[in-house]
C-alpha cells in the first residue's frame, strides 16, 4: 500500500476537507478514527484534526501518543489536535473565558519550518473555546494571533500544532501552511496514480478471484470508470444497463456505443414499459423515487440471477458521510443505492466497492490514465430516478417526450456555445401547468419548460450560471419553435440552498 498522509478525525466539520487539500496537494490521504491508529499502514505523516471536545474533560477523545511518537513522522495538530498534542508533551490546556470564531490576524514571528514565505497580517478562519496556556519546555512560537494568543506552535522537531484552519478559504494563507507540512515529510508520501492504479487491480483480483462480478452501469462517470476498471483487472465481467425509459433523447444507444468503444460488453435491459406503467398516476415525488429505486432494483436483480459478487461505483465522500454522521443531507432526498438487496449482498461479503477511496475528480483522473474519451468523464451528473424528477407531478410518455427534446436542444446548444463544460449540472424540467399563448393567429394552451444550469463543487449547494443571453435566446428560440407542446421557456435563478438543483 502507498504511504499516506494520516488525517485523525477528531470531529471536526472540517476534517473531510483536510483530505481533500492534502491530495490536491499531490499525497494520498485518508481519514481515521482516533482509535484506528496503528491501523492506518505506513503514514507519511499525520494530522489531528479539530473538533468540538475540549481536551480538559475527563472523556476528551484521546491519542495512542506513545505510538504516534514511535512513528518518527511529521505530526501536524490542528486546533483540538494543536490542544491534545501540547497536554500529552506536558503543556497546559485551559478553558478561555471567551470562545474565538471567525476570522483573526496571523501574526508571523517565525517564518521558517511550517510558516516559510507566509505572509504576516494575512487572515486566519479560527474556531475554538480552549487555550494552550503553558506549553512544553522546548517549544518556539511561530505565530500569534492580533491578541498575542500562540496559534502556531513548534513543539519538537516533528511536532506542529496550530490553532486555526488551514484548510478552509477563509485562512488566506492556508494551502501554503499544509504545503509547508508537506515539505517536512518523506517523499514516500507522494501520490501517484500509477502505482494506485495497479493497487486498485491487485485489490479487484484479491476480493474476486475467479468469481464473476455483477456491475450496473449508467453511462455517469462513476459507474463507467468501475467498469473499465474491472474490465482492466481482467476479471469476469457481467454489466447490465437498464433502460428505464426515463433517460434522455437517444441515451441508451449511446451508452451502448459508448461500451462497445470501450471493449466492455454491455446486457443491455429494456424495461422502459415496466417504469411507465408503475409510476402512472402516482404525483408525489418521494413515492414516485421509491416506485423507481425499488422497480430498477427488482429489474437489475431479476436480471442478473445468483450474484456471485456484486460491484458498487460508491466514492469516498459517501463513505464518510455514512460514516460520520446521521446527516441531514442524505435524509432530505432517497438516494436509491443503499437497498436492502445490496445490504445483504453486502453482509455476506459480495459486495466490492473499488472506488471509495476517490473523490469524484480523482474518479475522472483514474479514467483518464485508463486512457476513456473525455466526454464520459466529463459528463454532468444526472439523477438514477431520470427523467421522472423532471417531471413533476404524473410521468407519463407524452411529457416525457416533449422534455426529451428540449434538454437535447439545451445541451446540444450549450455544446456548441461552449459552454458545457463550464457548467457543473444543466437539467430541464417541464412544468406541471399549463400558460396561455399565441402560435400562429391562434390562441395556444401549453406547457412552460424550465431550464437550469449551476455550477457545484459537491452539490451540497450550488449557484445558477449567467449564461450569456444570446445563447439563451437562441436555446428559447429552437424550443420554442421545435419542441410541440411547449409555449414558454423559463430560466431558473434560483441558489441551493434554499432550492434543491432538481425540482423533485
Ligand atoms: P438536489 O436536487 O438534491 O440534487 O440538489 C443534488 C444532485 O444529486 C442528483 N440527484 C440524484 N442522484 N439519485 C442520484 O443518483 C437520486 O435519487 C438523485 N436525486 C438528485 C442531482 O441530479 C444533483 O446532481
Amino acid at each position: 500500500m502507498q504511504s499516506q498522509i494520516v488525517v485523525i478525525d477528531y470531529g471536526s466539520q472540517y476534517s473531510q476537507l483536510i483530505v481533500r487539500r492534502i491530495r490536491e496537494l499531490g499525497y494520498f490521504s485518508k481519514l481515521y478514527q482516533p482509535g484506528e491508529l496503528k491501523e492506518t499502514g505506513r503514514p507519511a505523516g499525520i494530522i489531528l484534526s479539530g473538533g468540538p471536545n475540549s481536551v480538559t474533560e475527563k472523556d476528551a477523545p484521546d491519542v495512542d501518543f506513545e505510538y504516534l511518537q514511535s512513528l518518527n513522522v511529521p505530526v501536524l495538530g490542528i486546533c483540538y489536535g494543536m490542544q491534545l498534542l501540547n497536554k500529552k508533551l506536558g503543556g497546559v490546556v485551559s478553558k478561555s473565558t471567551t470562545s474565538e470564531y471567525g476570522p483573526a490576524s496571523l501574526v508571523v514571528e517565525r517564518q521558517d519550518t511550517l510558516l516559510e514565505d507566509v505572509r504576516s497580517g494575512s487572515q486566519i478562519w479560527m474556531s475554538h473555546s480552549d487555550t494552550c496556556t503553558h506549553w512544553p519546555d522546548g517549544t518556539s512560537i511561530l505565530a500569534r494571533n492580533g491578541e498575542g494568543v500562540p496559534v502556531a506552535l513548534q513543539f519538537s522537531e516533528d511536532f506542529y500544532g496550530i490553532q486555526f484552519h488551514p484548510e478552509v478559504t477563509h485562512s488566506e494563507e492556508g494551502t501554503k501552511v499544509l504545503r509547508n507540512y508537506l515539505r517536512m515529510v518523506n517523499e514516500e508520501g507522494r501520490f501517484s496514480m500509477e502505482a494506485f492504479k495497479q493497487e486498485l487491480i491487485d485489490s479487484v483480483h484479491a476480493q474476486v478471484g475467479d468469481k464473476t462480478v455483477v456491475c450496473g452501469v449508467s453511462g455517469g462517470v462513476d459507474s463507467s470508470v468501475l467498469a473499465e476498471l474491472l474490465h482492466q483487472s481482467g476479471i469476469k465481467l457481467h454489466c447490465i444497463f437498464v433502460d428505464t425509459g426515463l433517460l434522455r433523447k437517444n441515451e441508451a444507444e449511446e451508452v451502448v456505443a459508448q461500451f462497445e468503444e470501450l471493449n466492455i460488453a454491455i446486457d443491455l435491459v429494456d424495461a422502459s414499459e415496466q417504469f411507465l406503467a408503475a409510476l402512472a398516476g402516482e404525483t408525489d415525488p418521494e413515492q414516485k423515487r421509491k416506485i423507481i429505486g425499488r422497480l430498477f432494483l427488482d429489474v437489475f436483480f431479476e436480471h442478473a440471477g445468483d450474484i456471485e459478487m456484486f460491484a458498487q461505483g460508491t466514492l469516498y465522500p459517501d463513505v464518510i458521510e455514512s460514516a460520520t454522521s446521521g446527516s441531514i443531507a442524505s435524509t432530505i432526498k432517497t438516494h436509491h443505492n443503499r437497498v436492502d438487496r445490496v445490504l445483504e449482498l453486502q453482509a455476506e461479503g459480495r459486495v466490492i466497492e473499488p472506488l471509495s477511496e476517490l473523490f469524484k475528480d480523482e474518479v475522472r483522473a483514474l479514467g483518464e490514465s485508463f486512457g476513456m474519451p473525455r466526454p464520459i468523464l466529463y459528463r454532468h451528473p444526472f439523477p438514477g430516478p431520470g427523467l421522472a424528477v423532471r417531471v413533476p407531478g404524473e410521468v407519463t410518455r407524452e411529457k416525457l417526450d416533449i422534455l426529451r427534446e428540449a434538454d437535447d436542444i439545451f445541451i446540444s446548444e450549450l455544446r456548441e456555445a461552449d459552454w458545457y463544460d463550464k457548467i457543473w449540472q444543466a437539467c430541464t424540467t417541464l412544468l406541471p401547468t399549463r400558460s396561455v399563448g399565441v402560435k400562429g393567429d391562434e390562441r395556444s394552451y401549453e406547457r412552460p419548460i424550465s431550464l437550469r444550469a449551476v455550477i457545484s463543487e459537491d452539490a451540497m449547494t450550488a449557484d445558477w450560471v449567467e449564461i450569456p443571453f444570446p445563447v439563451l435566446r437562441r436555446i428559447s428560440n429552437r424550443i420554442l419553435n421545435e419542441v410541440r407542446g411547449v409555449n414558454r421557456v423559463l430560466y431558473d435563478i434560483s441558489t441551493k440552498p434554499p432550492a434543491s438543483i432538481e425540482w423533485e
